[in-house]
């Protein structure tokens, strides 16, 4: 890890410098917050609770009365099917009414989710942008472009940017809730559309395309030796391939451009919010932060941070022998010695919670983010996002 990474921020967040007496005042809730945003792209490190918060943050928008989209990423097989979610797809499908009321939950507006499919939306986008149908065909089918969409530009990352775009110039969802993939480094998510730009607009493509480049060098040298007896070998005749290819491509190029400068411009609208989310663990913290001064260098908007799975209780500020003491009379003294150090136990929990968004908010500059307990249950159904969703929007 080099020493860039560790900003103002980091500092902060190192150093605990934070003011209780801000963290006291009263904050605007997460709706008032939300007012007016289309898009909103949840942002965290992996497994700390995004594809739940996001679904239950677009239940929590539909209960109130909005047509909300979610894309999730990878959810896990139990919350999939709860969502009506069984198998990927490139459109988001609504969520019957009668499907959420089966749970128990109400909704005024409507839920619509897909679960994103990487290399299926990729596809979608290069047979969109091809000249005409055969050229569409010529793509699709070629190795080259199957080995290179899959691999580097059919990331998860540029797919969920794609889509994003996608449902957002052509659907009239009033909220569009992003997941975002596990990637280890939230860079790769932000620069993914610039990246592609980078590789299609750059020199190395550039050199192939043009009349008399790389591709009809290569074939009037000794090189297509190479390739001709590589092609003997394998039996694909590798050069033909990639000559082929991006001959091909020449027109997806200037549509994906458009689109990719469409892209970073959405994502700095003042109609998109990122949420940071993090659970109150150190390492999932530090790299909310690092996020967090990524987003704004970057010139994108954090709409707020949501701490997940945080332990409320323990001893509430009582030592251990209190309220075995206070225990005793009702539960006998050997329960209550258990529970007590049961208790003592879990404070440490909460103690270690408390701290950690203290330090948060100290390094984000925040007041108060908002919390989700750790519930009781993994959260695998429309009730248990409901339950997150009040939490959300209390
Ligand atoms: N507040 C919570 N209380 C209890 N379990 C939770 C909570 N939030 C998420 N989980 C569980 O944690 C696991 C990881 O959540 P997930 O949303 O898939 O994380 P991510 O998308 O960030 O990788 C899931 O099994 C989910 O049910
Ligand atoms: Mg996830």
């Amino acid at each position: 890890m080099s020493s860039g990474r560790y900003s103002h921020g980091h500092l902060r967040f190192l150093h605990g410098n934070y003011d209780p007496v801000m963290t006291a005042t009263t904050r605007r809730g997460l709706r008032a917050k939300l007012d007016g945003k289309r898009v909103v792209v949840c942002v965290g490190a992996g497994g700390v609770g995004k594809t739940t918060t996001s679904a239950a943050l677009a239940l929590g928008l539909a209960a109130r009365g909005q047509k909300v989209a979610v894309v999730t990423i990878d959810p896990a097989r139990r919350l999939a099917s709860a969502l009506g979610l069984q198998e990927l797809s490139g459109d988001p499908r609504q969520i019957e009414p009668a499907r959420l009321s089966a749970q128990g939950v109400e909704v005024s507006g409507e839920l619509w989710a897909m679960m994103l499919d990487a290399k299926r939306t990729f596809d979608e986008i290069v047979a969109r942008l091809a000249a005409d149908e055969d050229a569409r065909e010529e793509i699709l089918a070629n190795p080259v472009y199957r080995e290179l969409s899959t691999a580097v530009a059919g990331s998860h990352e540029l797919s969920a940017i794609a889509k994003l775009y996608e449902l957002y110039e052509e659907h009239d969802f009033d909220v569009i809730v992003l997941d975002t993939p596990p990637s280890r480094n939230a860079l790769d998510f932000l620069n993914a559309p610039t990246r592609l730009l980078g590789f299609l607009e750059g020199r190395a493509l550039q050199v192939f395309l043009a009349p008399g480049g790389l591709t009809a060098r290569l074939f009037g040298r000794g090189t297509a030796l190479v390739f001709s007896i590589f092609a003997r070998v394998t039996g694909i005749d590798m050069l033909a391939e990639l000559s082929r290819f991006f001959r091909s491509l020449g027109g997806v190029i200037d549509g994906f451009g458009e689109r990719t400068r469409g892209v970073a411009a959405l994502l700095r609208a003042p109609e998109t919010a990122f949420l940071i989310v993090t659970s109150p663990e150190p390492e999932p913290a530090r790299e909310a932060v690092f996020l967090s001064d990524r987003l704004a260098s970057a010139g994108m908007h954090r709409g707020d941070l949501i701490v997940n799975r945080v332990h409320e209780g323990g001893l509430l500020g009582r030592s251990a022998t209190d309220v075995q003491a206070l225990l005793a009379p009702e539960l006998g003294d050997a329960l209550a010695a258990r529970v007590a150090g049961n208790l003592a136990d879990f404070d440490v929990l909460v103690r270690r919670d408390r701290e950690t968004i203290a330090r948060l908010c100290g390094a984000m500059e925040l007041r108060r983010p908002l919390l989700v307990p750790h519930l009781d249950e993994e959260v695998q159904d429309l009730l248990g996002l409901s339950r997150v969703a009040e939490h959300l929007f209390a």
